[in-house]
């Protein structure tokens, strides 16, 4: 069992959603966020549920990358190790290229793969010498191709960090006598606070604990790479990878 599992952007939604199951698993977590009174109510309910359970919290703006290096090395210090590291914090936030959108854009970029490679490093750092332990990258269904509109810069930062995942396992293969895994999860449309502003409808959104159970049981079994939940995402991320362009922009 990867016992101890921190999960960055565990103040709400997806990140919180799992904390929970992990909870019930009877994993202990460490949590961060920027949102630390989100992440003091959650450690309370979770140990009331769970008195087994480890909990601890740290403020994290994921944005300001020496913390998170530092961040992760007082998780370690807390729990005693770190067998499974979420690498879930982002943000949705964009506009069509060409759109004086440049600063959400940007903002996006650099929260959803900057700040990402920055947790992926520390939390590789940290396997590499324990020579164990289960990398999880948050990507998106978004990340299958191109996408218009507002969620460009987004859908590509999503496809940059599942190919960092992918590097990472490449390099894992030339190393024998190792359990390390690295997950990429490619989630559908799950109920959270980063989507309850959209206005259109969005078919085929999920609530937040169905989706957040999806995503655990594909953690768990440690795959290279699922798309969350399995129905409809698993064969409509095959349409997405190959439709015509028009055919494409219709369906998000
Ligand atoms: N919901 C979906 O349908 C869906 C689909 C595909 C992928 N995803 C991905 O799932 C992940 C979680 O999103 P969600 O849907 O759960 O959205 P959410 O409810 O808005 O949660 C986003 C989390 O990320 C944290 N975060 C954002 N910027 C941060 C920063 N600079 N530093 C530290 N933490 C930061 C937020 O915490 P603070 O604001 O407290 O810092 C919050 O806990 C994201 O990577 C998202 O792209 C979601």
């Amino acid at each position: 069992m990867r016992k101890n599992v921190l999960i960055t952007g565990a103040s709400s939604g997806l990140g919180a959603g799992m904390a929970r199951i992990f909870a019930a698993k009877g994993h202990n977590l460490a949590l961060t966020a920027r949102r630390v009174d989100r992440l003091e109510a959650l450690k309370a309910e979770i140990e009331a549920a769970h008195p087994d359970v480890e909990v601890v919290v740290h403020a994290l703006d994921v944005n300001d990358h020496d913390q998170v290096f530092a961040v992760v090395k007082e998780c370690i210090r807390d729990l005693g190790g770190l067998d499974r590291v979420i690498v879930n914090a982002g943000l949705g936030k964009g506009g069509r290229i060409g759109t004086g959108k440049f600063h959400a854009n940007k903002q996006t970029a650099e929260t959803n793969f900057v700040a990402a490679l920055a947790q992926c490093e520390a939390a590789m750092e940290h396997f590499y010498q324990r020579n164990a332990g289960h990398l999880v990258v948050i990507s998106s269904m978004s990340a299958m191709r191109g996408m218009p509109g507002s969620i460009t810069a987004y859908a590509a930062t999503k496809a940059g960090v599942a190919h960092v995942a992918e590097g990472i396992r490449s390099d894992l293969l030339k190393h024998q006598g190792h359990d390390i895994k690295v997950t990429t999860l490619f989630p559908g449309y799950i109920a959270s606070e980063m989507n309850e502003g959209v206005e259109q409808e969005i078919r085929l959104m999920v609530d937040t604990e169905t989706g957040c159970k999806a995503m655990v049981k594909a953690i768990d079994k440690e795959v290279a790479e699922a798309a969350v939940p399995p129905w409809p995402w698993a064969p409509l991320s095959q349409v997405m990878k190959h439709a015509p362009l028009s055919v494409l922009r219709r369906m998000m």
